[in-house]
């Protein structure tokens, strides 16, 4: 699915949220045998933030979502809808969507969630697009909120490493401006599902399928250096723009070499890559969101800034997104 988008939805706010709680290779290295080394020099991830017994998908999200709100100076009454994009909610139903909105306070608006595994925020962030660009709804807030702490299993070293909890929000708005979210290219493919799983209580009771999170590494890396520089090369030609257009680059952080390869593939210069997978580690559905944030109140993006995000994983799925930003510098804080 590719389009060039129909002008006039834009971001207006923008925040995110991670645990304190940090944890460092070394201290995972204590857990299972593994090494800073190891960790640092094939993935690029020096430590991730994990949640405490008190917090959650909704909490988190719930942070970012208030922060967000605040950025745009938007009140809650506002609201039409709220996304969140997660693969680690706290409950099936309810939807941690209407969690974070009764948390907000905003009762009686429409909110749930939805399910792409790494790709979540693209995706959602599309779906409140169509919904804002159709006349449904004026002000959507899209999450992206994760635990995968959760649903990794803390004794295998080949997953439990790459992982981190934390959420990002954004929020849309129609205004009838020229700018904001320019083109989507979105796309999936089921055959290579067995490649990254989690299973869930519909799951039919095979062999193999269990509660935690599986992957096979080396065919996802390989599936994530193609389709991220695939997919961004489409999206931007179908707007008519160019590699060159890109002020800023915001792929999904899940290893430092897929970023690096894909920035080097595309030909985008590594002062235009916000990264930060080093801190975080993968935090799926959340990670563009976190790196927009950061990347806005670092004053690494600006308002007129060509924004492209890039995300991909299980499904397999893929979502690339151009946007010009909007929020201005004064409302930064
Ligand atoms: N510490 C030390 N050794 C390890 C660790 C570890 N934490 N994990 C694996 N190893 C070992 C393996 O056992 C293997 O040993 P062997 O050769 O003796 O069998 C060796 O290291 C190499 O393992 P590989 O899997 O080949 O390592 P690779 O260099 O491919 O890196 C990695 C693995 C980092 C997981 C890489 O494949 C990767 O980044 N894959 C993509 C992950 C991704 O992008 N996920 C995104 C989607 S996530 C989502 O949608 C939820």
């Amino acid at each position: 699915m590719i389009t060039a988008c129909r002008r006039g939805v834009e971001l207006v706010g923008v925040g995110s949220y991670a645990p304190a709680r940090v944890l460092t290779n070394d201290e995972l290295a204590t857990r299972v045998d593994t090494s800073d080394e190891w960790i640092s020099s094939r993935t690029g991830i020096h430590e991730r933030r994990i949640a405490s017994d008190e917090e959650s998908a909704a909490t988190l999200g719930y942070e970012a979502a208030r922060r967000a709100l605040a950025t745009a100076g938007v009140d809650v009454g506002e609201l039409g809808l709220i996304v969140v994009a997660t693969a680690s909610p706290d409950f099936y139903f309810p939807a941690t969507a209407t969690l974070i909105g009764e948390r907000l306070g905003a009762a009686g608006v429409a909110g749930y969630d939805l399910s792409a595994a790494c790709t979540g925020f693209v995706f959602a962030l599309a779906q409140a697009y169509g919904q804002v660009v159709s006349g449904l709804t004026d002000t959507a807030l899209v999450i992206g909120a994760e635990v995968y702490s959760r649903l990794l299993d803390w004794d295998d070293r080949s997953t439990c490493v790459l992982f981190g909890d934390g959420a990002g929000a954004v929020l849309l708005r129609s205004n009838g401006s020229n700018s904001g979210l320019l083109g989507f290219e979105l796309g999936s493919n089921g055959g290579g599902g067995a490649l990254l799983t989690v299973a869930a209580a519909g799951h039919a009771r095979s062999p193999g399928a269990g509660p935690y999170l599986t992957m096979d590494g080396p065919q996802v890396y390989k599936f994530a250096t193609t389709v991220s520089v695939e997919s961004a090369a489409r999206v931007l030609d179908a707007i008519g723009l160019t590699v060159a257009d890109v002020d800023v680059f915001v792929p999904h952080q899940a290893n430092l070499r897929i970023i690096e390869h894909a920035a080097r593939r595309l030909g985008i210069p590594a002062e235009k890559v916000v990264a930060n997978v080093d801190r975080y580690g993968n935090t799926s559905a959340a990670s563009i969101p976190i790196c927009l944030d950061e990347a806005y109140r670092s004053g690494r993006i600006n308002q007129g800034d060509i924004v492209l995000m890039v995300g991909f994983g299980g499904g397999l799925s893929w979502g690339s997104c151009v946007m010009e930003w909007s929020i201005p510098l004064k409302e930064r804080g």
